[in-house]
This record gives structure tokens, C-alpha cells and sequence, in this order.
């Protein structure tokens, strides 16, 4: 039976701090298949559910003055980075800040959370899936869809992701064959490496162009791909040889979505992301991205019901 795989981008992020238990837990009230952390590391090896190593912009770090003089600046593939860093820290110190609304001008309405919810670390967050796969008995297991963040970086300073993150499924019965879990990453060379590693499918992230997919399709399972890059021509490309299609990201607010279906002038209003949503449907992608989960599930389960 086909499926089309909804994935909890960050959680429930459109309705909670991106990357915390109360986002991840939202997205599996609201039916999402896949929950997905991007991982980082800290000083001590613990794998935290962060979109980047910089913990200025999502964290309550800057109002810790215990911590002023861990600011600092380094280049990190690539690119010149301000701020704190999760490898400058300790995940007991780390477990003392609080999450922050990322995009507190679109989102106004998740920085009534802040200050309430602490960093997760990846044990946390499989454990979350694990205990809602109990209260459901029988039913689907809810997935696990970690991305591997600056994966060459922390390699470079002593602390490899791959293994942990290998590890950490293992620990909570999410490793074995035919488990829900697609491992990420935007790097080729990590998704190499990881495939020495597991058999767990892999997914090659693709932001600007869709490249080699022949090549691709030696080492992973699918292509996690920008909307700019799921034309039909483009998931025909993908399937001819075998890679399933994940697309990124779709978010309800005006400022994410087309012109024509924005609703009102305000960048932070909601807009009609269903319309926008069933509209890469019909291009045939096997899984999707999304803020709203909630919106997911409702436009995948009424597609599938009339296909
Ligand atoms: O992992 C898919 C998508 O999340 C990639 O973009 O920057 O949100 O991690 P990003
Ligand atoms: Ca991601």
C-alpha cells in the first residue's frame, strides 16, 4: 500500500521551541510518522537535539552570566561563527539553560514557552517514541529521523557523531532491520562513512541541485530535498534509480509559502499550506517535512483516501 511519510520538522516547531520534548511530543499527538532532531554534541559526548553547535539563538545561554566568557568566535565549515557552543559545555551544564523561540517575529505566539523547556538530548527524545509506541500496543511504531549536524567538525575536535548516534538507536531497540529510522545529512563523506556503519537507510540532504543521483544511490536510501528541487521530472529522476523522495520544509506562515497562497499581508499569518502541501503530493514524494504535523497528516490522509 503506498504511503507518504509525514515528518515532524523539529518537532511540532510551527507550535513549540524547535527541538524540545514538548515539540516532539505535540508532533506525535498530532500523527506524525517520523520525528526529527538534528543532532550536535556536547564536551561530554552527549548527543542534544540542536539545529546548529551555536546555541545563541534557540537557547537563554547569553542570560547566563556564568557562562559570559564561554562566547567566542570560530569558522565552522566554512563559515564564521559568534556565540556558545555545545562542545564548550557540559550536558549538566547545558541541562541548566532553556529553550527560546527561534523566529520570535513569525512565531510570537511559541515565545509564551520560553523559558520553560530544556535542551533534549537524543536518549531523551527516542525515549519519548518509545514510551507513545507502548501506550499504542500494535500500532506503527513512531519513527526516528536524526540528522547529523557539522558532522565533519566534530570529528575534527574529538567528538564523532556517527557512532553515538548508531549507539543510541541500538539502546532503544531502533537499530535492528526494518526499524523506522532514516539516518541524514547534508555531507556526503559522513554518509559514507556511515554506511560502513549500518544498515540502517541514509539519506542524502540536496539544497541547490540534485547532482549525480546514480552516485547517490551507491551509498544512500533516499534524497531529503528543498521544494525548489521536487519537480515531477525531479522525483521521476530519483525513483529511476531507486531513492525515495523527503522534502523540506513546509511551514504555514505567510513568509514561507508562494504568493498565491499567502492569506492577508502579514508575513507571520497563516497561509494555505494544504493547497501547498497536496500540490507536491501530486508530484509523486514519498515523504514530507513539516512544521504543522497536524496540517500534514490531514492533507496526506484525505490525498491517499481519494488516490
Ligand atoms: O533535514 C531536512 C531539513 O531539516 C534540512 O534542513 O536546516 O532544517 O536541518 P534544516
Ligand atoms: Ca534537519
Amino acid at each position: 500500500m503506498t504511503n507518504i511519510l509525514v515528518i515532524a520538522h523539529r518537532g511540532a516547531s510551527g507550535e513549540r521551541p524547535e527541538h524540545t520534548i514538548e515539540s516532539y511530543r505535540l508532533a506525535i499527538e498530532e500523527g506524525a510518522d517520523y520525528i526529527e532532531p538534528d543532532l550536535v554534541m556536547t564536551r561530554d559526548g552527549v548527543l542534544i537535539a540542536r539545529h546548529e553547535n551555536e546555541i545563541g539563538g534557540t537557547t537563554d545561554v547569553a542570560q547566563h552570566p556564568e557562562f559570559a566568557e564561554r562566547r567566542r568566535t570560530q569558522i565552522i565549515d566554512g563559515e564564521t561563527m559568534t556565540g556558545w557552543f555545545t562542545e564548550d559545555f557540559t550536558i549538566a551544564e547545558i541541562k541548566t539553560l532553556r529553550a527560546r523561540e527561534r523566529l520570535p517575529e513569525l512565531r510570537p505566539q511559541n515565545c509564551a514557552f520560553d523559558g520553560r523547556f530544556t535542551v533534549p538530548t537524543f536518549d531523551e527524545i527516542i525515549q519519548l517514541a518509545t514510551e507513545a509506541n507502548r501506550r499504542r500496543g500494535g500500532a506503527a511504531k513512531i519513527g526516528v529521523y536524526p540528522e547529523t549536524k557539522h558532522p565533519a567538525h566534530f570529528t575534527g575536535i574529538g567528538l564523532p557523531l556517527e557512532q553515538a548516534v548508531l549507539d543510541a538507536l541500538r539502546r532503544h531497540g531502533y537499530a535492528a532491520d526494518g526499524s523506522p529510522v532514516f539516518i541524514q545529512s547534508f555531507d556526503p563523506r559522513n554518509l559514507r562513512q556511515l554506511r560502513g556503519m549500518t544498515r540502517l537507510p541514509l539519506v542524502q540532504l540536496l539544497e541547490h541541485e540534485l547532482g549525480d543521483l546514480g552516485e547517490i544511490a551507491k551509498y544512500a536510501d533516499a534524497i531529503g530535498i528543498a521544494k525548489v528541487l521536487a519537480t515531477p521530472d525531479g522525483v521521476r529522476a530519483a525513483h529511476a534509480v531507486n531513492l525515495k523522495v523527503h522534502v523540506w520544509t513546509f511551514r504555514a506562515e505567510n513568509e514561507f509559502l508562494p504568493d498565491d497562497l499567502k492569506i492577508g499581508g502579514s508575513p507571520a499569518a497563516l497561509g494555505c499550506l494544504d493547497a501547498e502541501i497536496q500540490r507536491f503530493l501530486g508530484r509523486g514524494i514519498d515523504g514530507f517535512f513539516v512544521d504543522f504535523p497536524a496540517v500534514g497528516v490531514r492533507v496526506r490522509d484525505a490525498y491517499l483516501m481519494e488516490a
